[in-house]
């Protein structure tokens, strides 16, 4: 029996349990292509599509691979007003917008739209292998035609609780998201506080609790991670921040400068680029709002208010303003083609785990 045979990647129809983590405007079509056609599972993160690129470029994705594809929506809440909050998040901001001459400030607006029935009616008309879903699942109703279509269901899980309600709510796979991850915290239905807990603790709690299959999340960047994944009980890994320094990943030039830089103790959680918990690269903003939590307003708002600073900043090539999201194990990345990446993942899985075999 191989490592990488297992319940998974049978229902999955993949031939390596990897899955490149579906990340919202920095996984390409290129990137999702090329893992998919070196046998893991290819995601595309869908969440700041305009609605109506999401179709033609799911068709130049099947141009380009006939292998099993991840699709991945937002299932977030859109916020309440709070028109007080959102005045003194303004008069905080003004002195950047001062700063680079911005004579007019944008107004918070929703950058994204969680999974909605229009959403629903082109999933099932593109019929992918796969769907994941960050930030809980969407309503039941949804669910089922979804499952009646036989397309595989995936969410993510921060806590024992949340993956206990998703295998409820009739999941295929959980993703164990521990709190080494880059990017957005998945967390739905526990505090924020309650969902900061590292990968080895986590995984091993959600594959004892739960009877689906397990796919874990943070940190892991090469073939270490992924036998101590499997050895935990995973049955599967999923990851973003390895994937970024690949040439088919859309990120900023100082973004990946600042992942080549980075160290271990440099990323931290922050909700200042989307007023949402994620991890990134420590950078102006980040520090800047560390004290002002309560005064950001909610997701997914103020990133209509930080694009354009992140963009005037970046023209005088400083990363201040703009999002670096990151996991904590950013410095193991290597700057390889994502096909390379996948092949040196299952070449150190492999050789890793042959060392244990006669044991
Ligand atoms: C740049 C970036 C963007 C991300 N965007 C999404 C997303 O759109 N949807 C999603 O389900 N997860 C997203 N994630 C989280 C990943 O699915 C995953 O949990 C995380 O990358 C795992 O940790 P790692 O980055 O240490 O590998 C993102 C992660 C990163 C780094």
């Amino acid at each position: 029996m191989t490592w990488f045979k297992n319940t998974l990647t049978k229902s999955l129809n993949i031939k390596y349990p990897i899955i490149q983590a579906p990340m919202a405007s920095a996984a390409s079509i290129e990137l999702a292509a090329a893992v998919s056609n070196a046998g893991g599972l290819g995601s595309l993160g869908l969440s700041y599509y305009k609605f109506e690129d999401i179709l033609s470029d799911y068709k130049s994705l099947l141009r380009k691979t006939n292998h099993s594809i991840n699709l991945n929506f937002f299932t977030h809440k859109n916020p309440k007003k709070n028109d007080i909050q959102a005045k003194k998040y303004m008069n905080e901001m003004q002195k950047y917008f001062s700063e680079y001459n911005i004579p007019i400030i944008p107004n918070l607006i929703n950058t994204t739209e969680p999974f909605n029935s229009e959403h629903l009616e082109l999933l099932l008309k593109m019929n992918p292998k796969v769907v994941s879903f960050h930030f809980g699942l969407p309503n039941s109703n949804y669910i089922k035609s979804i499952k009646q279509q036989k397309i595989l269901i995936i969410s993510t899980a921060t806590t024992v609780k949340e993956a206990k309600i998703l295998e409820d709510s009739g999941v295929d796979a959980i993703i164990a998201q521990g709190f080494e991850a880059g990017g957005h915290r998945g967390t739905f239905a526990s505090s924020y506080n309650e969902g900061e807990i590292g990968l080895f603790s986590l995984l091993p709690q959600i594959v004892d609790a739960t009877s689906v299959p397990i796919i874990a999340a943070g940190g892991i960047t090469n073939g270490r991670g992924i036998a101590a994944a499997l050895m935990l009980g995973a049955k599967g890994v999923q990851l973003g921040t390895a994937f970024l320094s690949c040439p088919e990943a859309t990120v900023h030039p100082l973004w990946k400068k600042a992942l080549s830089e980075s160290s271990e103790k440099e990323t931290r959680i922050t909700k200042a680029f989307t007023g949402r918990p994620a991890r990134g690269i420590v950078n102006r903003l980040l520090n800047d709002m560390e004290n002002k939590k309560d005064i950001i307003p909610d997701f997914p708002t103020v990133g209509s208010v930080v694009k354009p600073l992140a963009h005037a900043a970046a023209k005088q090539g400083k990363n201040d303003f703009l999002s670096l999201w990151a996991g904590q194990s950013a410095p193991m990345n290597r700057n390889v083609t994502s096909k390379k990446l996948v092949e040196l993942l299952i070449k150190e899985t492999s050789s890793i785990l042959k060392l244990y075999k006669n044991t």
